[in-house]
């Protein structure tokens, strides 16, 4: 009987078992691409607590969050190109969005001081802003 068949399968299942995960492995998919990695050690608290507490309704490329209930946050303060004027700006708007809440449809004091603050500098840092 020749061994051909069982040679071929030999190889087959070789590449299911080694080459097809160890491709898969190597392979970045668009939800990890976006899991913070080109976020500074300094930001990765706020980065956290933002994945935590705004996620889940708003959209942040940096943070990976794809929430839909807020404003996707992008779009709304990434308008301009990065500027110290625009990072400082959007920090205090993002602060004051989380302190006072938003139109009552967001809900004020999510988080407290602190937090609230690393979440405010997190985010104007990190907005897609165009022509950075
Ligand atoms: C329960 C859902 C929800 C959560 C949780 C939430 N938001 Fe919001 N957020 C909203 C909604 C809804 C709006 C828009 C309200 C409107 O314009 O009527 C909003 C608006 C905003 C705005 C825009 C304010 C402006 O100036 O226009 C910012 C900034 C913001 N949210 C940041 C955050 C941050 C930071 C967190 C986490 C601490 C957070 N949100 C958590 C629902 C949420």
């Amino acid at each position: 009987m020749s061994k051909r068949p069982l040679v071929i399968f030999g190889i087959f299942a070789a590449i299911c078992l080694v080459a097809l995960p160890a491709w898969a492995l190597t392979q970045k998919g668009g939800s990890d691409a976006s899991n913070g990695s080109s976020v500074p050690a300094s930001e990765q608290q706020g980065l956290q607590l933002f994945q935590i507490n705004c996620g889940a309704c708003h959209t942040l490329a940096a943070a990976g969050t794809d929430g839909v209930i807020g404003p996707n946050l992008d779009e709304l303060l990434g308008t301009g190109p990065k500027s110290p004027s625009a990072v400082k700006a959007n920090q205090s708007r993002v602060l004051s969005a989380i302190e006072n809440g938003v139109s009552g449809r967001m809900p004020k004091g999510i988080l407290q001081a602190a937090q609230a603050k690393l979440v405010a500098q997190f985010v104007a840092d990190n907005v897609s802003y165009i022509n950075p």
